[in-house]
């Protein structure tokens, strides 16, 4: 086949123009996708350069050698721009990606030392076949009082420093109350239930007028009302002492005082040691015990009130302050109950 040569400064002019042409292009790049299409375009199998270069083999055996050079430089040319067109791009990433600069922890949520006690407390009843429920938490006079045998103006309601709603009395109900104890729960239980036997666990907040080392103004109980055939004061005795032994360990100890409540004849005030000082007598607990709530056998009025058979049935109830409850287990050292509420996150993640 005829060798055909061509001019060689067309050849080398045309050679600087393309230089010339991806060398703007590369400048104009702003990927590394971009910059690869240019390679790709110009110094590829099929690239304008590659092409041009094919065309060599056509000029004077003479210029060869020089022309040869001259395109090694157009290439190393171009693949350096290319690189310091990518190093760029890098640069720049580096300003928003140092893996030396340590994470941002995410916050960690925790349930409030109250929500975890109520969640223990409930898991310490169902295990012995307790439901848990829960009523208003706005409640009618009835409920809270007159249906649990306390009647208006008597004096027993001073224990319950009630907030009272002001709003016009029901005509049967009377008038509407912060709920000021879960014991207000009894006799809708009783309703809701209709025939016994009943388990109940309520578990609920309750108000009241006070405010110091050991009282809040909101709290919460829990209250357990159990009502069937033969139910005595034997079956009160070993909820108390099973819950003592499951919920505060071996060690802890409870009593028995006699007391007075309307809605319970015998009453009862439980007691346990106080864990702080073990019996000794501390800021907290003053003499050693620790006062938990009350309880008793179920007074047969209230059972009527509940529309359930006194001469057929019998139950007991204790209704017990949650925090209180908690604080005394062992280990917890809370010198003040109002810490629970304050917003103090330092106090609070400790738990
Ligand atoms: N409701 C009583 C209180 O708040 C406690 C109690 C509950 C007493 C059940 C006897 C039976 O003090």
């Amino acid at each position: 086949m005829q060798e055909e040569t061509i001019n060689t400064n067309k050849f080398t002019s045309v050679l600087l123009d393309v230089k010339n042409e991806v060398l703007a292009q590369i400048v104009d790049a702003s990927s590394i996708t971009e910059l690869e299409e240019l390679r790709i375009a110009y110094l590829g199998r099929n690239g304008k350069v590659t092409n041009l270069i094919k065309n060599i083999k056509n000029l004077p055996k003479n210029e060869k050698k020089r022309v040869g050079s001259l395109i090694n430089e157009v290439k190393n040319t171009i693949l350096n721009a290319l690189a310091t067109q990518k190093n760029s791009f890098k640069e720049s990433a580096r300003d928003w990606f140092d893996a030396s600069i340590p994470g941002e922890k995410p916050i960690v949520g925790r349930l409030h030392l109250v929500t975890q006690a109520i969640r223990e407390i409930s898991n310490t009843f169902e295990k012995i076949g307790f439901t848990r429920v829960r009523y208003p938490e706005v409640e009618w006079d009835w409920y809270a009082f007159e249906s649990l045998n306390i009647p208006k103006n008597h004096p027993a309601r001073d224990d319950w420093e009630t907030f009272f709603i002001d709003t016009p009395p029901h005509a049967r109900y009377g008038l509407m109350a912060l709920t000021p104890h879960t014991s207000s729960g009894q006799v809708r239980e009783m309703m809701r239930v209709k025939e016994p036997p009943i388990r109940m666990l309520n578990i609920a907040k309750n108000y009241r007028r006070q405010s110091d080392i050991s009282h809040v103004p909101m709290f919460h109980q829990f209250e357990g009302l159990v009502i069937d055939e033969g139910i005595s004061i034997i079956h009160l005795k070993g909820t108390l002492d099973y819950f003592a032994r499951n919920f505060f360990g071996k060690d802890r100890k409870t009593r028995l005082r006699p007391h007075h409540f309307q809605f319970t004849e015998p009453s009862f005030e439980v007691d346990i040691s106080c864990g702080v000082c073990n019996g000794k007598g501390c800021r907290l607990c003053k003499e050693g015990w620790l006062e938990l709530g009350g309880a008793g056998m179920v007074h047969p009025t209230v059972l009527k009130n509940g529309k359930i058979n006194p001469n057929k049935y019998s139950g007991f109830a204790f209704g017990w302050g949650v925090e209180r409850t908690f604080m005394m287990k062992a280990g917890l050292e809370i010198g003040d109950i109002r810490l629970l509420y304050s917003t103090g996150l330092k106090f609070l993640r400790q738990f």
